[in-house]
Formats: C-alpha cells, structure tokens, sequence
C-alpha cells in the first residue's frame, strides 16, 4: 500500500495487488495491478472510488485513518468493481456519506452493489459541485472502459481522476510513473486489452481533456502521472487512424505444415523491409498479441483446418482480434487442410466489414513449390498495401 499527499489535503491510496495474474479471467496480468483511490481533506471530505473487495478491510482502516472519521461524498467514477467494490463497506462505515455520480452509474451501482437509490446524487455533463475551498467538475465519457464512466477533474489542484483511462496494470513501490519503457510497455498493454475498443470515443475525450490545465493525472491503476505530456502523447498516437509497416502473424500448427508456411513467410516479409511479430498460440501471451495488434496494418492468421473448420485456438484469436477492434486495416489468412472445411469462411464471416482481406493462401497438405511461391505474392502484395507506412 502507498499513500502520498499529491497536493495539499490530496491524497492518492494505492492498494497494490502484486500477485494478481488475471483480470476479469481473461486478461494476463504479468506484474500485478494496483487498485488506486483519492481522498481530497476539504469542508466536505470526498473520496474519489474506493477499492477491490479482495482490499477492503485494509482501505477501510487507512480511510479512517486519513479522512479523521468523515466522508461526505464517494464520487464513483466507474461502476465496475476493482473500484466500486468497497463502496458498500465505506457506506457502513460512514453512513452519512453520499454517491457521486452520474444517472447509469447510479443503476449500474444499485444493480450491482445493491446500494440503494436514497444513496445516490447524480450529476450531469459539466455540472460542478462546491466541496468548501475547491470545486470539482465533473465530465460525462462513455466507454472508458463502460458506458457510464465518468472523469473528475479537479482545477485549484488541476488534478484529472479518469479512473481506468491511463492506467496501467502495473503493481510498483513508485507512486509516480518513471517515464521509461517498462512503464510505456505496461500502459501500452493496458490500453490494448482494456481501451483499444473504444478507440474513436477516446479520441473524443482526449480533445476534452488536453483543453484543461492538468498537473497529475491520477488514474485508478498503476502509477499516477505527474508529467501528463508522455501517457497523453502514448495515447494521441494509439488512438490515432496511423498503422505501422507492421504484420502480426498469430498462428497454431498441428502437424508442422502451418509452421513451416509461417516460418518461411516470416522471412519473405523481413526480406521486404516489413515488422513482423509472430505468435504461436499454444504458448502466447494474450496481452503481447493485444499489444502487437495497437499498431500493426495487417494481420495474417495461420491455421489448420480441423474438423471442417479453423483449429480452436485460431477461431479464439479471430474472436479476439474482432472484439479489440484494433486499428488493422488488412487480413489474410495461410494455413493447411487435408480432405476440405471451411475455414476461410468461418474466418472471414466473423471479421468487422472494414477490414479488406487479402486473397488467403490455404495449401492441401504439406506446402510445395507452389505455396511458397503463393507465400511470396502475398508478401509482395503486403508490401505494395504498406508502400509510405514506417
Ligand atoms: Fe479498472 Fe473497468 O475497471
């Protein structure tokens, strides 16, 4: 656990949980994650989102401790539950205390935490409220990660709390962020598995948020900024349409012909001046795959056909892709059969209209001169599609 004074009577609590290893059962979490609240000390004492339930007993007795015995208001930025979780226990604790947030918030909290309707104030887009000596504003921004969250903002401090919008899973004794590549790669993963869907409303926000006068930002997980320039610009080009010279090859192969049309494809591409990053799906990381796919212009899955259809792995990787909805602009598909299926077409039919689809190449059995030569024009049209692309 950490607790800093970021300005005078603003706290940050950082509950760190070194040994998580997933989140929400699918996401890898390869260092741990933090759980971070806020407490600002003014005529009314506010408590900007509390803490994971697995963190509970302990945020409640630093709460006490630092708050002197009184919160007014809980301001919940994101109904979900690594930050609302221990709304119920600082309500019992402190029964006077009000919920700040907005009107899906408010339902999505009753819903969820069963906390009843008397509980809640809810507030608009742009609405202010007066805690004595400062004010704070609130912003409505959906899907920074549902579609109630809402952004804090603080200006006599000019502290930002976007809650999840920022973070990173990234469990640390710094309470603020290095500015180096560790934590560029653990905010990078963040926002792949966690933001990346959300991409064009986030441009939105960021337009929102780079017209305030911010200091620190100070996101509910991971270490909170204290130079907003370096996650704002990571994020700027993240969300932006920009793809790099860039191909993610995720594949499975049981047999040995997929790896083998893989192994030689990656050549042909590296030989063409192209990034590739491959990724055996039977030892990948999901979060690495994510994180390929932030940038990459094309994708090319590689894939047996299995009982008709793609092998298991491959068809949870389509899923994926599809779900991330990463910026990729083009796909194809290499891979093997040996008596027919469909595999193609599962593919396909499953991928978002916008992408275009380069003509796949699926060999009968084990590649031949053939294949490798088909391999070696998807290559070259891979290379015409990225012709300016860094
Ligand atoms: Fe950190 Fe969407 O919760």
């Amino acid at each position: 656990m950490i607790v800093k004074e970021i300005k005078k009577d603003v706290y940050g609590i950082v509950m760190n949980d070194w040994d998580r290893r997933l989140f929400d059962e699918i996401i890898p979490l390869p260092d741990g994650t933090t759980y971070n609240a806020y407490l600002i000390k003014d005529k009314k004492n506010v408590l900007i989102d509390t803490s994971d339930p697995r963190k509970t007993d302990k945020f409640i007795s630093v709460i006490r401790k630092i708050s002197g015995g009184r919160i007014d208001y809980v301001i919940s930025n994101h109904s979900e539950q690594d930050h609302s979780g221990s709304i119920p226990a600082v309500l019992n604790e402190f029964p006077d205390a009000k919920v700040i947030t907005g009107e899906k918030g408010a339902g999505l909290l009753n819903r969820l935490l069963l906390i009843p309707p008397e509980k809640f104030i809810s507030v608009k887009d742009g609405e202010e409220i007066d805690i004595g000596e400062r004010t704070l504003k609130f912003f409505h921004t959906p899907w920074v990660h549902w579609p109630e969250t809402i952004i804090t903002y603080n200006p006599s401090d000019r502290i930002l709390f976007p809650c999840d919008l920022f973070g990173s899973h990234l469990a640390t004794s710094n309470f603020y962020a290095a500015e180096n590549q560790k934590l560029y790669e653990s905010a990078k993963r963040y926002y792949a598995e966690i933001m990346m869907p959300f991409r064009s409303h986030i441009r939105k926000h960021l337009d929102l948020i780079q017209a305030l006068k911010i200091d620190v930002i100070a996101p509910s997980h991971g270490p909170v900024h204290n130079k907003s320039e370096f996650i704002i610009s990571a994020y700027k080009d993240w969300v932006s349409d920009n793809v790099k010279n860039e191909v993610v090859i995720p594949y499975v192969s049981m047999h040995g012909s997929v790896e083998k049309m893989v192994d030689f494809f990656i050549d042909v591409l590296i030989e063409r001046e192209i990034t590739v990053k491959p990724f055996n799906l039977t030892v990948a990381d999901t979060g690495e795959l994510a994180m390929a796919l932030v940038d990459a212009a094309t994708v090319v899955l590689g894939t047996p056909t299995v009982l008709g259809g793609p092998h298991p792995s491959a068809l949870y990787a389509t899923y994926l892709f599809k779900i991330l909805r990463p910026k990729t602009r083009f796909i194809s598909i290499i891979g093997s059969f040996g008596w027919g299926g469909n595999t193609v077409k599962i593919i396909t039919d499953m991928l978002h209209k916008d992408i275009e689809v380069i003509e796949p190449v699926i060999v009968n059995g084990y590649p031949d001169k053939e294949t490798f030569s088909s391999l070696e024009k998807l290559a070259d049209t891979i290379q015409i599609k990225h012709k300016g692309l860094k």
